[in-house]
């Protein structure tokens, strides 16, 4: 299935996963731009629509959206980019490396909350949804404090164990459905 990876990253961690997914699938990559990528106005939902891109949407067969949570909204850029290509999009994985935890999926803040805006936006377009919360490269001690995921990045370091698990269960999954 020709298939493209499609991230926008603040700090890092969605740009992180999605080169490893990209290079994992030996498949296309592209960095979505917001025109104005100030965070603090985009937290605000003040919008002025993303850069073009460079490669064609409608020449793929499967789309992976990869990008982070805040306050637990489907983000200004990756918003943009489902509602302006959804016609054009056969199938899309959503992926996020986020803050949330899997026992917090359904709360306020959880990735639960933004899956299933993604699936109400593309219905059966929307094949799969995956997080990869931050906490799980947290060492023991830290998993509980609410500070110490933002201050940590996805890195070749930290990705191991638990998080690598998940990970590899996705991309096999991801690789059967080629
Ligand atoms: C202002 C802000 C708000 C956030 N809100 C949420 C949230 O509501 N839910 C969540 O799961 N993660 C939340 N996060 C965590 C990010 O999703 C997480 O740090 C992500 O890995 C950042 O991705 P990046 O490094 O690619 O920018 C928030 C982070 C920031 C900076």
């Amino acid at each position: 299935m020709n298939t493209i990876v499609y991230f926008y990253s603040h700090k890092g961690s969605n740009r992180f996963l999605a080169n490893k997914i990209a290079n994992d699938l030996q498949c296309d990559i592209e960095e979505i731009f917001p025109r104005l990528n100030a965070h603090i106005l985009m937290l605000m939902g003040i919008n002025f629509g993303n850069k073009k891109l460079k490669k064609k949407v409608a020449d793929y067969d499967r789309i992976i959206l990869c990008g982070p949570i805040w306050m637990g909204q489907l983000i200004v850029p990756l918003r943009n980019f489902i509602k302006k290509y959804r016609s054009s999009i056969r199938q899309l994985v959503f992926v996020s490396c986020c803050g949330s935890k899997f026992e917090q999926k359904d709360e306020k803040f959880g990735h639960n909350l933004v899956f299933n805006l993604v699936r109400e936006l593309l219905k059966e377009k929307c094949a799969h949804c995956e997080a990869f919360p931050k906490t799980l490269v947290l060492p023991p001690e830290l998993k509980d404090d609410p500070g110490a995921f933002m201050k940590t990045t996805l890195n070749e370091e930290n990705f191991k164990d638990e998080i690598q698990d998940i990970y590899d269960r996705f991309i096999t999954k991801i690789k059967d459905t080629i």
